[in-house]
């Protein structure tokens, strides 16, 4: 069955778009400025997935000038709504032609790749990353680690999927975003560490630093899971000298 993009509907758009740093959120957000000082070179950035453009208006915040692309119509309406100034771009599954070789210092994900489904599709987007990036430039992705969809957080609950706790890499998964009005689960993939680390082998990117991180009691938040288990994993990338063309995973089984 074909991967729907969860993102592509106007009522999840506009519940998405309400939702700031909440909760567990605050924790994919919070280490980014310390990161983009350790390994940003410039100033130009690209926020792959934008959305409803929170991820990019964060960025324009800590002074980039960046440009937010997605391939949801729903969600580029809603981020050119919230930030008239911004720049949004509606894409195409995959296609970064739009943008020259080299073209940004920083590129950022957040919880993109949770809903890019299959290897043939990351390793395409992976690989178009690496070229629009400058040779000094950096590749930062935010994704739900593989535990989030087997415990409660203090904004997603998954005690109604046990099914999840057989997922394998690839496998779909359900999760209820508790801080939107929208409760209807969302359905990612699931990706293990060891999955993540073979794409950024075969994209020619080099894993320069890898996050878990993890909630501190003193941050005033109702951490449910969140001090003990990391929800996210950051991944910090840079363009290795070298691109491998090695056999595909998938090109097997076919
Ligand atoms: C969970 S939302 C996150 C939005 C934003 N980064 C944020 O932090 O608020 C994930 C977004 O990734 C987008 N997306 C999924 N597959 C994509 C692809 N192949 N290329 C670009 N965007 C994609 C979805 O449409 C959705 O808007």
């Amino acid at each position: 069955m074909e991967f729907e993009n969860t993102y592509e509907d106007p009522v999840r758009a506009k519940a998405y778009s309400k939702l700031e740093f909440p909760g567990t959120y605050f924790l994919a957000f919070r280490d980014l400025p310390e990161i983009f000082a350790r390994h940003g070179r410039g100033r130009r950035t690209l926020d792959l997935g934008c959305g409803s453009g929170r991820s990019t208006r964060f960025l324009r915040r800590h002074g980039f000038s960046a440009i937010g692309a997605d391939i949801s119509d729903d969600m580029i309406r809603m981020a050119r709504g919230l930030d008239p100034a911004g720049d949004y771009r509606r894409i195409d599954d995959g296609d970064l032609g739009s943008f020259p070789d080299g073209s940004f210092d920083l590129v950022l994900s957040m919880f993109t790749f949770d809903n890019v489904p299959t290897w043939e599709k990351k390793l395409t987007l992976f690989r178009e990353v690496r070229r629009v990036l400058q040779d000094r430039g950096a590749f930062v992705s935010v994704v739900s680690s593989a535990e989030i969809y087997r415990h409660e957080w203090a904004s997603f609950t998954t005690k109604d999927f046990p099914e999840n706790r057989n997922a394998r890499t690839g496998d779909r998964v359900r999760i209820v975003v508790t801080d939107l009005e929208d409760r209807r689960p969302v359905e990612d993939i699931v990706w293990f560490d060891e999955d993540y680390r073979e794409l950024y082998r075969r994209a020619g990117l080099d894993l320069v630093e890898r996050l878990e991180p993890l909630g501190r009691p003193d941050e005033g938040i109702a951490w449910v899971s969140e001090t003990r288990i990391a929800p996210w994993v950051i991944y910090v990338s840079a363009r290795s000298s070298r691109e491998h063309n090695l056999a595909l995973p998938w090109a097997r089984d076919e």
